[in-house]
């Protein structure tokens, strides 16, 4: 296709990973309102809505941590090899899981590390559930009684405690112009 890096019109799979809190859900949600207009076929996995479903009954152990990402990278790899611009956000603590997906998707992986300290993460604490990881009752918690990996390498890093969340939302829409999923060669040239 005519494009400025052969891009424009294939599918993608942005992928939000981060601590729960830190704001992937709020941060895809606007790009999902912006990327329906300039895009057109959008799907959205989210990590607590997949466990609803696809992902029914799995705890937060490891095993079954990985389970859930590897459900959803399959699922994303269908789509995005089909033309769809795929929205994930999931906390994908563990970055061998991560990896796998990038190596199955490809060029057309991108990994949005979705930052915040845990500190304010916990402060703003949307549905609770630090309170109760810092007490104990439940188990197993990213960022207070399990690990979270965080990415070395990921395609944007984005700091939503010093980031206003439009701004943010708008570096990852220039993300993907940057890398010419959005922008036809006619509309570069006229730029
Ligand atoms: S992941 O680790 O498998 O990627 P996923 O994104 O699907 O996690 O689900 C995370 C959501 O589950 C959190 O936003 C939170 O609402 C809820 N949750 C319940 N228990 C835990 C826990 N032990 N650790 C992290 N999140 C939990």
């Amino acid at each position: 296709m005519d494009n400025v890096n052969g891009r424009y019109g294939r599918g993608f799979t942005l992928w939000f990973t981060g601590l729960s809190g830190a704001g992937k859900t709020t941060i895809a949600d606007i790009v999902e309102r912006e990327l329906r207009e300039k895009f057109g076929k959008i799907e959205v996995l989210d990590g607590d809505i997949v466990r609803t479903n696809l992902s029914k009954g799995l705890t937060f152990s490891r095993e079954d941590r990985d389970t859930n990402i590897l459900r959803i990278g399959f699922v994303a790899n269908l789509l995005t090899r089909n033309g769809v611009g795929v929205i994930v956000s999931a906390i994908s603590p563990f970055k061998a899981a991560r990896d796998q997906v990038r190596r199955e998707i490809g060029d057309d992986f991108i990994e949005v590390f979705v930052d915040a300290p845990v500190e304010v993460c916990a402060e703003r604490d949307v549905k609770g559930l630090y309170k109760k990881a810092y007490s104990g009752e439940i188990e197993q918690f990213t960022g207070v009684s399990d690990p979270y990996e965080a990415p070395a390498a990921a395609e944007l890093h984005i700091h939503t405690d010093e980031e206003d969340k439009e701004d943010s939302a708008r570096r990852v829409v220039a993300k993907l112009e940057e890398l010419g999923y959005l922008s036809r060669v006619e509309e570069y040239n006229r730029a």
